[in-house]
């Protein structure tokens, strides 16, 4: 079995570290504040929160997590919010019984799948959907939720909230979470920048409505450690410096680092050699091999202009603006790179941490490097 694991939700024996992180998290919760959780894409947010959440199940908390990436309208967040709940729910009955009675005009239907599974739909009586019957569904977590049963509403991709009519839904959401007594919010997001503001800027509805907290990377010395551990426990050694090196051609970006150290123990289990450099380029530059197609899509459907910044960006990220940079890299007016840039960003391809405009995936920079200019 590959020692390595990527793609889903990680527990032990595939996550290691974040202790301090959960324990904040968990602690934040538990004294009764809503917390704000940032971190670039593929960084191990979701993976930390569910550890958090059994934690939080252990000690009494209801937790229901939800995530806003699928929702697209008022209607589909009233769904797939119910549905988030309903699907916690011990007796489906009581929960049926109390959404009827208290939001008006939808209602909910409970069948059962070929498996025996109950699943919920819903039917709405009315053409548009009032900020009412919103607020009603929003208000159902404080409904069941008793003193000695607190609720743990889990949001993530928060800042996709934005899709839905803008800071309209964002206020009323917050005006009526504001009045929830046994219900705390974690929520949580991969765009930085968008959370930020929702979050710290005056005119914004959710302005200081919680503790905000980033996710970095994971610790160098205990990554190189897992490395070392995991390779060595299928007999494949490993040297610090090898690791560090891995670690560094993964963009130290935790979803990578165990992507790329899955390939290399694929290609070395059967010889049982020693990693080194060399085949560290070569799993990395399979990768790159076998994305080929997906990252020449990808590339292709860029601007010509949002092209030569990625050949930019692929040799440096910092001082972007700047004159000198625009010199060096045949840019044009800061107002153009600055339209690319929000196209690249948009589009995911590209994350701004700190003062540095970096790669979402460190694969896909190579392959632009690799492409003629
Ligand atoms: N604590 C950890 N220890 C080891 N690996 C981790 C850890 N956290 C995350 N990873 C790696 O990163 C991958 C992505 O984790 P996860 O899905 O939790 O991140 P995410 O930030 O929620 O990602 P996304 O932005 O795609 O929602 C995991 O599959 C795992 O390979
Ligand atoms: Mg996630």
């Amino acid at each position: 079995m590959n020692p390595f694991s990527y793609g889903t939700i990680v527990t032990e024996p595939y996550f290691f570290n974040r202790v301090e992180e959960k324990d904040k998290i968990v602690k934040t919760l538990k004294g009764g504040n809503n917390l704000v959780l940032y971190a670039p894409r593929r960084f191990g947010k979701t993976s930390l929160i569910v550890k958090a959440m059994k934690e939080l199940e252990n000690a009494g908390y209801f937790c229901v997590y939800f995530d806003f990436m699928t929702v697209y309208s008022k209607e589909s967040f009233i769904k797939s919010y119910s549905r988030a709940l309903f699907e916690k729910q011990g007796n489906l009955k009581k929960i049926l019984r109390l959404f009827s009675e208290y939001v008006k005009g939808i209602k909910p239907v409970l069948s059962y799948g070929e498996n025996g599974k109950p699943e919920i739909s819903f039917t709405f009586s009315e053409m548009s959907i009032s900020d009412d019957m919103l607020g009603k569904v929003i208000d159902l977590p404080e409904k069941l939720a008793l003193k000695s049963k607190p609720y743990i509403m889990i949001m993530d991709e928060f800042q996709d909230i934005q899709k839905l009519n803008g800071e309209n839904f964002e206020n009323l959401l917050r005006s009526h979470i504001q009045h929830h007594q046994n219900v705390h919010y974690l929520f949580l997001g991969s765009r930085t920048h968008l959370l930020m503001e929702m979050f710290t800027r005056s005119n914004r509805p959710f302005y200081n409505s919680a503790s905000v907290m980033g996710l970095g990377p994971l610790p160098k010395h205990e990554t190189i450690e897992f490395l070392m551990r995991r390779f060595s426990e299928s007999g494949i050694q490993i040297d610090k410096e090898t690791s560090e090196y891995l670690m560094h051609k993964a963009g130290n970006i935790p979803y990578y680092i165990q992507f790329l150290a899955s390939e290399i123990w694929q290609s070395v289990i059967d010889s049982g050699k020693k990693v080194d450099h060399e085949m560290i380029d070569e799993s990395f530059d399979k990768v790159i091999d076998l994305k080929n197609d997906y990252y020449f899509e990808m590339y292709d459907r860029l601007s010509r202009y949002q092209k030569k910044l990625l050949h930019a960006l692929a040799q440096e990220g910092r001082n972007i603006f700047s004159r000198e940079y625009a010199l060096k890299y045949h840019l044009s007016a800061t107002s153009t790179t600055q339209k690319a840039m929000n196209g690249l960003i948009e589009n995911g391809l590209i994350e701004k941490q700190e003062n540095e405009y970096i790669f979402s995936d460190p694969f896909f920079r190579q392959y632009i490097l690799r492409l003629p200019a």
